[in-house]
């Protein structure tokens, strides 16, 4: 029997109630499918900061890097700077653990409704492969005359022939084992001369390695108008730190909710554990009401199977939750009543 020990860091708002549900219907699956989970949380966030001045403990890493798997909730807290908490934990986790690439599928789940009028499931089914270690997100800049009117702050978007390689061989791997072997680079390489072209050339010298892959660019404001108007030619996305971020939050809200979208932090070449989480984030104006949506956070858990290689438990997992989906067992952000207790509740029933 495959043993896997897995973190799970829940950390603010709402992440707590969504990864516990979660933990919940994991070891429910594990009973079914036969592998065992060792569950090891650790508080760190925004209450361990109060504390401690820190996200997390200064070896925090070290204390990670030997678990298969890392299940994250939220991080971010209405009287802390966001850039402070960010930084602080998940950031660091994702650059320390050098998790290049970010990986968030988009479809309509059964049952739920796209505000694009005549949108079916067939014509949303994405996944967008976000750059997650450099780009502008890179940590590099700095400001300077602080509170003079001479202040000057920078932001520096740094894009590697390294990095960029690496993030689109992962893209044109994963278009070519989706059935519609298709893949869209976006960038913005009218303005932005140097990094955003570095983009393109790579794209087209990589491409000549994936023949069975079709691919296409994007200009990243083209890319909204298309995603909105004709969804169903898209596949995979790939994108830019940044880019991809924003133009995930659109595809989830295209397929009916954040509430839903699942995120993998991924180290393909698995010399680190990779790291998953909902996209939601912390969600202050629902924090500790129990409404929250656990959806996005047990389609995580499902991706977080997949990666340990229980395709059967994750297939499994998705299955109950779109029974769940379908039926009217749902919560507010969804149009429903139901509590995230009880959305939990339908989903370990679907299971058994
Ligand atoms: C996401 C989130 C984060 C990001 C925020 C919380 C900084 O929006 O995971 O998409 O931009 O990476
Ligand atoms: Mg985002």
């Amino acid at each position: 029997m495959a043993n896997y020990s897995i973190a799970s860091i829940p950390g603010d708002g709402i992440g707590p109630e969504v990864i516990h549900a979660g933990v919940e219907v994991l070891q429910t699956l594990a009973g079914r499918h036969n592998f065992g989970l060792r569950i090891q949380e650790f508080p760190w966030g925004s209450q361990y900061f109060r504390e401690h001045g820190l996200m997390m403990p200064s070896d925090g890493l070290a204390t990670l890097r030997p678990f298969d798997a890392i299940y994250f909730g939220a991080v971010g807290a209405p009287d802390l700077p966001d850039h402070v908490t960010l930084w602080g934990l998940r950031l660091a986790i994702c650059q320390g653990f050098d998790q290049y690439a970010n990986v968030r599928p988009t479809r309509i789940l059964q049952g739920l409704q796209s505000p694009l009028r005549h949108c079916s499931s067939e014509d949303l089914d994405w996944i967008i492969i976000r750059e997650n270690t450099e780009g502008e997100y890179s940590g590099q800049g700095g400001r300077v005359h602080r509170g003079m009117p001479e202040e000057v702050g920078t932001e520096l978007a740094v894009f590697t022939r390294h990095g960029v390689e690496r993030i689109m061989r992962y893209a044109f791997r994963i278009a070519e084992l989706r059935p519609r072997k298709r893949l869209t680079v976006v960038t913005k390489s009218n303005a932005q001369r140097h990094g955003m072209v570095l983009w393109d050339e790579i794209a087209a010298s990589v491409a000549t390695e994936f023949p069975d892959v079709a691919w296409d660019k994007m200009l990243v404001d083209a890319m909204t108008a298309r995603m909105v108007q004709q969804p169903s030619t898209i596949d995979t996305v790939v994108a830019t730190n940044l880019h991809a971020d924003i133009l995930s939050d659109l595809a989830a809200a295209l397929a009916g909710s954040l509430g839903i979208a699942p995120t993998g932090n991924i180290d393909p070449e698995r010399r680190y554990p990779s790291m998953f989480e909902p996209i939601h984030g912390s969600a202050f104006d629902i924090t500790g009401k129990g409404i929250a949506n656990p959806i996005g956070g047990f389609w995580t858990a499902a991706l977080l199977l997949d990666h340990l290689g229980e395709d059967a438990a994750a297939k499994h997992l998705m299955s109950a939750i779109e029974a769940v989906t379908a039926s009217s067992v749902r919560t507010p952000d969804l149009g429903g009543s139901a509590t995230t207790v009880e959305v939990t509740r339908a989903v370990r029933d679907a299971i058994r």
